[in-house]
């Protein structure tokens, strides 16, 4: 049986990020899909009810394997970039063949993207508890043009710190940017995690 890697994921502090990824990369798919993993779909029908043009070009940072990807284009989005830390996930999303480019980059560098370059990012999964630290939030607001959107989710797990969502009222309590949607619902139903969802808009 294949190791569960959903079991050390969340293990703060214990873990290095990309060692895991590069181990998990090839069951990553397999074993988020058999735990009912549905933030990337919520992520998108949430992105599809505000762009009215679709052909926007999408960057979806933390990418992995082109899950949160597949979700994009599933409900219509067609011109998506991926950017990413793992060699071994970005391998596995270039197979899926839905990203106009793809990258990966050192995350101690700086974010390889120009200022304004995207006016939607996501980062499906990515923000928290066994990823991305809460500094990328603000790396990657600052990144949009002024009413660029930045749809992102906080699981259970990182839900439990409360500096995550202190940071976002933080930037709307400053008029940094508008909250368009917030949800919480099911991250992982089959492993009990739900997630809040969000769409911010830069002001
Ligand atoms: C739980 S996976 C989510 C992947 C994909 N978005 C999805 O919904 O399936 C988290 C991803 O974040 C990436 N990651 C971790 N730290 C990161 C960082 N600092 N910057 C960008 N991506 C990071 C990992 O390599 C991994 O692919």
């Amino acid at each position: 049986m294949a190791k569960s890697f959903l079991k050390d994921v969340y293990d703060v502090g214990k873990i290095d990020s990309r060692e895991l990824y590069a181990s998990w990369a090839a069951t990553y798919d397999k074993e988020v899909k058999e735990n009912g993993y549905v933030t990337p779909k919520r992520i998108a029908d949430a992105l599809k009810d505000i762009v009215s043009d679709q052909s926007e070009l999408i960057l979806d940072y933390g990418c992995g394997t082109g899950l949160s990807g597949s979700a994009l284009w599933s409900v219509g989005f067609k011109n998506i970039d991926g950017l990413d830390v793992s060699e071994e996930m970005v391998r596995l999303a270039k197979k899926k063949s839905i990203y106009r480019n793809l990258r990966v980059f050192e995350p101690s560098t700086k974010i390889p993207v120009q200022a304004e370059q995207y006016k939607i990012i996501t980062a499906v999964g990515v923000i928290g508890a066994g990823a991305a630290p809460l500094q990328v939030f603000s790396d990657l607001l600052s990144l949009l043009p002024s009413n660029g959107l930045l749809a992102f989710s906080f699981n259970d797990h990182t839900l439990k710190d409360p500096s995550y969502e202190k940071e976002v009222d933080a930037c709307l309590k400053v008029g940094k940017a508008l909250m368009v949607h917030k949800s919480y619902g099911k991250h992982l139903p089959k492993a009990n995690l739900n997630s809040n969802i969000y769409i911010l808009k830069k002001l």
